[in-house]
């Protein structure tokens, strides 16, 4: 029999999730107190898992996913019932302990999906549910042959964060609630499947795969990747894994990553999760990286061939600390994964590369937080702009910008200067082992900030400017960069008359060039882009960031000589950083709008559904259609 779907959350069970007072769990005799997340469905003070293990099949034909999550579970006294988080999958059978059927019930489908409430027996310490994944599930990008680099087979990936793991596992996701995982993946025979978890290094003769995460996550960084892949190693501890076409030249542009995690850890304390490994995914990944734990998740558009863009791969490694080992409890405190790991991958660029490096990459980011601050504010978002979210009520994902890195990181860059840099290395490494393991509110971070750093130091900063108010604070400090003023200084002799040719450029690296792009005057002449694409070879340039930077100025320049290029990478990249602001800037004319229409009906098939979504809303999209793969 199926029970009545879930009574909506009472304001009592708001109070329960906050409070201290909660009933006791009995698996462990340290509990952690669960925050109420406006994202689950969950009731962790109730049930909660403590283990998954999973025994899938990947049906690369069929597009499915199927099989059984098995949980172990520690409930309150008297618990009834444990509710997991679903969305959009088929629920096939749910048992207890040994094997006896139990009671479940569906709730209401909303944009968290569905509640999955299941009835316990007293004393139950599993659960089994068997399910399969739905056409939709947003969280798989299936990829055909012809959407790898190697064009052989097909891929299939994962992406969890931030509510999407509902989509293909049964599962609490919310990333207060931590547990294990141990995996048995079959997949057919030839392909190799990765996960965030100890990983095989060859392809198995018959595609079964079996994996352990052996620390506790949170469900968001749950990830899986089955292609033709291969391995090589980098350090005794570190590698990558990519199709073989590609995998020398992954390893070859990673070579530093063993070097990365030695500043790391000389930073902020050792790396406790074992091996770090990257995975290049195909072009359709929608992010430059996710910090999947073990095994970074990455974009193939960072392999620029001369090792500039691998501050993404400390961006991801960094939270291997700030997001993996101390998680945000909530989306609405996002900044503490993000600003921490901006500024920690700051720290790690500086070790590797220098200052200069760093500083380069401080002043692009603070370019974006400012047109993301203006864009917010232009459109009325003013909340958007605090690094303390109230997202409830919405997809997280709208309201994760760059205000939880960028904003994050100048309140960090602030306290390290306010602090001095070695009271300040120790406060950070301090936090991450006093909380390792564990979620952490805005508020906890501000007690513990309060009592260990500004008391002590008798730091003077109004904090809650910062984390409740809106845009930049004034206090913020400038990044300065030499050589940024050097680029600076060229742009304006170009400006002036000095041919492109003759501008002194020698030497400059991918961020000289992204500083140059963004600073060109706002309008040009088509002989203007002409000279600057002979000098350069911009609309030639295999670097992404460069290359999309170009675009940019193409489009808003009307110069068309680009366009076919323009379309070939709007429809073989699916990096929505990339997508996002090339729509938009098509958008703003009438030619342009027809242009991006038109690209955009043919591309759209090959992106990811967390792209799609925000190209959808941002173009208004009209398609009747049944939704293509995805
Ligand atoms: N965790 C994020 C990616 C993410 C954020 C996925 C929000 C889903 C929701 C990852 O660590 C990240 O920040 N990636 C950046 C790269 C970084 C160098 C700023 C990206 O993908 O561009
Ligand atoms: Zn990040």
């Amino acid at each position: 029999m199926r029970l009545a779907p879930i009574a909506p959350i009472t304001a009592s069970l708001f109070l329960l999730g906050a409070c201290a007072t909660a009933p006791e769990l009995t698996a462990e005799a340290n509990q952690p107190i669960f925050t109420m997340d406006p994202h689950s469905h969950a009731r962790p003070q109730e049930a909660r898992i403590t283990h998954l293990a999973l025994d899938l099949n990947v049906d690369m034909a069929q597009q499915v996913v199927s099989g059984t999550a098995r949980y172990d579970i520690a409930t309150a006294k008297g618990a009834t019932r444990i509710i997991f988080d679903t969305d959009g999958l088929t629920i096939e059978g749910v048992t207890t302990g040994d094997g006896q059927k139990a009671e479940y019930a569906l709730g209401e489908t909303s944009f968290l999906g569905r509640a999955l409430e299941v009835q316990l027996p007293p004393d139950a310490r599993s659960v089994t549910i068997a399910y399969r994944t739905g056409a939709g599930a947003s969280a798989l990008q299936w990829l055909s042959p012809q959407q790898t680099a190697d064009k052989q087979h097909p891929f299939l990936f994962t992406q969890g964060q931030a509510i999407l793991t509902r989509t293909w596992i049964p599962v609490q996701d919310s990333p207060g609630i931590r547990f294990t995982y141990e995996a048995r993946v079959k997949v057919p025979q030839g392909l190799m499947a990765v996960m965030s978890a100890e990983n095989p290094t060859a392809t198995s003769a018959d595609g079964s795969y079996a994996f352990k995460m052996a620390q506790p996550i949170p469900a968001y960084l749950i990830a899986l990747a089955v292609g033709d892949l291969a391995f090589r190693p980098i350090g005794d501890r570190t590698g990558v894994y990519a199709e073989p076409g590609m995998v020398d030249k992954a390893a070859w542009e990673f070579a530093e990553t063993e070097r990365m995690l030695v500043e790391a850890e000389k930073l902020y304390g050792a790396y406790r999760w074992g091996r770090y490994d990257v995975i290049v995914l195909p072009p359709s990944f929608p992010f430059g990286g996710m910090e999947n734990p073990r095994l970074t998740f990455a974009t193939p558009t960072i392999l620029a061939g001369d090792r500039s863009l691998t501050s993404l791969v400390a961006h991801e490694m960094a939270h291997s600390w700030s997001g993996n080992l101390v998680t945000n409890a909530t989306w609405n405190d996002f900044w503490l994964n993000e600003g921490f790991t901006v500024y920690f991958e700051n720290r790690i660029c500086e070790a590797v590369y220098g200052d200069d490096y760093a500083r380069m990459l401080q002043l692009l980011g603070r370019q974006d937080l400012k047109s993301t601050i203006a864009k917010l504010e232009a459109n009325g978002h003013h909340a958007d702009t605090h690094l303390r979210l109230h997202l409830e009520g919405r997809d997280p994902d709208d309201g994760m910008t760059d205000i939880a890195y960028e904003k994050g990181f100048a309140l960090l860059q602030l306290l390290e200067k306010k602090a001095g840099r070695e009271k300040f290395d120790a406060f950070l490494r301090g936090y991450f082992d006093a909380h390792a393991f564990r979620s952490m509110t805005t508020d906890d971070f501000l007690a513990y900030l309060d009592e260990k750093l500004l008391k002590p130091e008798a730091i003077d900063l109004n904090v809650a400017e910062w984390v409740d108010g809106a845009g930049l604070p004034s206090a913020a400090i400038e990044p300065q960069s030499d050589s940024f003023v050097k680029v600076e200084q060229e742009v304006a002799r170009w400006a002036k008359g000095t041919p492109a040719a003759q501008l002194a450029t020698q030497g400059w690296t991918t961020f000289h060039w992204m500083h140059f792009l963004r600073h060109l005057p706002q309008s040009l002449t088509e002989n203007q882009m002409a000279e600057l694409d002979a000098a350069f070879g911009f609309t030639a340039n295999g670097n992404a960031e460069v290359l999309s930077a170009w675009l940019e100025v193409c489009i808003r320049n009307d110069y068309d000589s680009a366009f076919e290029r323009l379309d070939q990478f709007l429809t073989t990249v699916g990096r929505r950083k990339f997508l996002m602001p090339l729509y938009t800037e098509l958008y703003k004319t009438e030619k342009g709008r027809v242009m991006a229409q038109n690209i955009y009906a043919a591309a759209r098939p090959n992106y990811h559904s967390v792209s799609v979504r925000s190209l959808d809303e941002m173009l208004a999209w009209k398609d009747n259609r049944p939704p293509a793969s995805f």
